[in-house]
């Protein structure tokens, strides 16, 4: 395992070069970060860019997807983790408030779950930090004015939106599919629910395996833009008793909930992409009267079988299903090179007070997307 960290952690080439830099400039000298990231080999590579920064780092991952060996490298190497494989919320949410005992001045957060529980037991000298994803941005919103310090949106930054949630998003979720099934996508149909920055890029890539694509979006611009981009958009009823495949990628609660077995066929994959574990309703799909028997498949599928024989297989138990499945691989690591870079910039910016309470919950500044692209264009594209 350490030789795919390694992997990653070469590849990741314009982190590499943050890192130095971090480690000329020491702008966490002397501070604690605090993180709440899936602890996988690329989130490996960015504690450790921290750490070369002068930070202190307590870590843990988020629900569903740590990854014992990068728990070992990283303790190793000096980072404190406080994790378990845990799909126990309960569990999860003691390793949380563990980071937060530490009392870190910076924290990186994915999903909001530091800086909410944060809000339920401030402590003096948090001086903000960042939040990685769509989700998070829509938890921490609405307590901004509770929150009053930088919080920098890496989720919101165009990069983020475009290289890891389109692009990198679409193929993991597509290889996870591959690789959990075993399956084929040929005239096949797929129905994607939800075509925001994450669902353009899984609907387009199981397109261009010659799938045949449904989206069913809640917002009607968006949907338009679905069936402009030539996917059938047809009514949520007639798409799911048609269905070989539904991945949920919206962020929103049971999106696909039990009342919708009756209407799936026999031999269908649920899979969940968002963030949280809550867009398809396992619990209530497991206790629903038609389901009379609940048995493992292949490894990181769940078959319920039916009073009527159909058999309706679930994805990782509905949680992410590209990082919390049988040896995940997660995003690519150009795509997360991106992002980590922003995030480790933008916790530099806020060590370095060049943010201010007013860029509560706020997108990453512009100097540090130029700053990102041009690297990237010169350094891993090399075109420019
Ligand atoms: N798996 C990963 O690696 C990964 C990476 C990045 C983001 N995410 C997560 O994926 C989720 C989606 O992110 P995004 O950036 O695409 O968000 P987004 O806000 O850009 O898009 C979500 C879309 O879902 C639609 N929607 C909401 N409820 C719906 C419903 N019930 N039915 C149909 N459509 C519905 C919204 O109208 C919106 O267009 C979030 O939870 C995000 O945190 C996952």
């Amino acid at each position: 395992m350490s030789g795919r960290i390694e992997w990653v952690s070469e590849g990741m080439r314009l982190l590499g070069e943050v890192r130095e830099d971090l480690s000329a400039t020491r702008p966490f000298d002397g501070m604690t970060i605090g993180t709440g990231i899936h602890l996988e080999p690329k989130t490996a590579a960015l504690l450790l860019a921290l750490v070369a920064g002068g930070a202190r780092v307590v870590a843990t991952g988020n629900l569903s997807s740590t990854q014992p060996a990068t728990v070992d490298y990283l303790r190793a190497r000096g980072v404190e983790v406080f994790a378990t494989e845990t799909r126990d919320a309960a569990e999860h949410d003691e390793s949380l408030r563990t980071v937060l005992a530490e009392r870190p001045d910076l924290l990186l957060d994915n999903g909001g779950d530091l800086f909410l529980r944060w809000l339920d037991d401030p402590y003096d000298g948090l001086r903000g930090g960042t939040e990685e994803t769509t989700s998070g941005r829509n938890e921490l919103l609405p307590h901004r004015s509770a929150l009053r310090m930088p919080i920098l949106v890496i989720n919101d930054s165009p990069i983020k939106q475009f290289a890891e949630n389109t692009h990198a998003v679409g193929q993991s979720v597509f290889e996870s599919y591959l690789r959990l099934t075993n399956r084929s996508t040929q005239g096949k149909r797929v129905v994607v629910f939800g075509y925001g920055s994450c669902g353009r890029g899984v609907a387009a890539v199981f397109r261009n395996a010659f799938a045949l694509v449904t989206v069913l979006e809640a917002d009607p611009v968006k949907r338009l833009e679905a069936s402009l981009d030539g996917f059938d958009v047809a009514d949520r009823e007639t798409a799911l008793s048609r269905a070989d495949v539904v991945i949920t990628v919206t962020g929103a609660r049971n999106v696909l909930r039990a009342a919708d077995l009756p209407l799936l066929r026999d031999d269908v994959i649920l899979a969940n992409a968002g963030h949280f574990p809550r867009e398809i309703d396992v619990a209530e799909m497991r206790v629903h009267p038609d389901v009379v028997a609940i048995r493992p498949s292949t490894p990181g599928l769940e078959t319920l079988e039916c009073v009527d024989g159909r058999r309706i297989h679930i994805a990782a138990e509905g949680h992410m299903v590209n990082l919390a499945g049988p040896s995940p691989l997660g995003n690519s690591f150009e795509s997360m090179d991106l992002g980590f870079a922003l995030q480790a910039l933008c916790l530099a910016a806020v060590a370095r007070g060049e943010a201010t309470a007013e860029d509560c919950v706020v997108p990453v500044p512009r100097r540090i997307d130029e700053a990102v692209a041009a690297a990237y264009l010169r350094l891993v594209a090399r075109v420019v």
